[in-house]
C-alpha cells in the first residue's frame, strides 16, 4: 500500500508572515489526515522556521525546492543536500520543470541531483513531464522514459526506493489547464510500468504524484485514479483553505 503524498510547492514565493499565515491552519488540519503524508517545500530561507511549526505534526514534512549538483566547495550561492538535510528537512524537489526551462538542467544534472540528495539522506521527488509541443508529437511516453531512465540508470534500482516521481505535464503548470484525470492516469500507468520493467518492488512502492494547476475542485477525481498518488501543488498551495481542501481530498485508504 503506497501512503500518498499532498506536496506544496512555494516557488518563489513567500515570507515570514505568510508561514505565520498558512502553518497553523495546515498543521492543525493534517492531524485528522495522519494516512497523508504532506510536504511542504518553501524557500530555503524559511525551511527552519517552517520546520518549527510543523513540530506538532508528525505528518508533515519540510522539502527544498532545489539542491547544487556539487557536494561542497566554490559555488557561489548554491545550497548542498547535506545541507538541506542538516537543517532538518527530509524531501527536495528535483528536476521541476522551471530548472530545467529557466536554469539549464538536463536529464544528466538531474540524475546527478538526485544522487547527490539521496547520498545525504534526502528523499527526492523527481520531477518528469512533456512540452505541449512534445504532447502535439506524440512523444509523450518517449520524453517522460528518457527523464526517469536517466534517474535511474545513474543511481540504481536500490537506492530508487526513496525516491517518489512527479508527473508534471509542463503545460499544465501555472497555466489553470489541468490534465485530465485519464490524460493523467495514462502517463501514471506508463511511468508504473516502466519502474515494473526495472523490479517490481521500485513500482509498487515509489509514489507518483500529479502536479499542474491541481486545484480543490480537480483533486478528488485526478487522486482517486489507480496510479496517482496524490499531487505536487503549487498556486492552490498558497491559499491554507485550498490546500487543506486538496488534502482531504485524498481517498480513504480503507475505501479503495
Ligand atoms: P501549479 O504548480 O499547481 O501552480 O500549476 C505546480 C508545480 O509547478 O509544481
Amino acid at each position: 500500500m503506497r501512503r500518498p503524498i499532498v506536496a506544496a510547492n512555494w516557488k518563489l514565493n513567500g515570507s515570514l508572515a505568510m508561514l505565520a499565515n498558512l502553518l497553523p491552519d495546515i498543521v492543525r488540519h493534517a492531524q485528522q489526515y495522519s494516512q497523508v503524508e504532506i510536504v511542504l517545500a518553501p524557500p530555503y530561507p524559511y525551511l527552519q522556521p517552517a520546520l518549527d511549526y510543523i513540530m506538532a505534526a508528525n505528518n508533515i514534512h519540510i522539502a527544498a525546492q532545489n539542491i547544487a549538483r556539487q557536494e561542497q566547495g566554490a559555488f557561489t550561492g548554491e545550497v548542498s543536500a547535506a545541507m538541506v538535510r542538516e537543517t532538518g528537512c527530509e524531501y527536495v524537489i528535483v528536476g521541476h520543470s522551471e530548472r530545467r526551462q529557466y536554469f539549464a538542467e538536463d536529464n544528466v544534472i538531474v540524475a546527478e541531483k538526485v544522487s547527490r540528495a539521496l547520498d545525504a539522506g534526502l528523499n527526492p521527488i523527481v520531477c518528469v513531464g512533456e512540452s505541449w509541443q512534445e504532447r502535439q508529437q506524440n512523444k509523450v511516453s518517449t520524453v517522460i522514459t528518457q527523464q526517469i531512465s536517466a534517474v535511474i540508470d545513474t543511481v540504481g534500482i536500490e537506492r530508487m526506493q526513496a525516491c517518489s516521481f512527479a508527473y508534471e505535464p509542463v503545460w499544465a503548470i501555472g497555466t489553470g489547464q489541468t490534465a485530465t484525470p485519464q490524460q493523467a492516469q495514462d502517463v501514471h500507468a506508463i511511468i508504473r510500468a516502466q519502474l515494473r520493467d526495472y523490479a517490481d518492488s521500485l513500482a509498487d512502492n515509489c509514489r507518483i504524484i500529479y502536479g499542474g494547476s491541481v486545484k480543490p475542485d480537480s483533486a478528488a477525481e485526478l487522486f482517486l485514479q489507480a496510479d496517482i498518488d496524490g499531487g505536487l501543488i503549487g498556486g492552490a498551495a498558497l491559499d491554507a483553505q485550498h490546500f487543506n481542501q486538496i488534502i482531504s481530498a485524498v481517498p480513504d485508504l480503507e475505501t479503495t
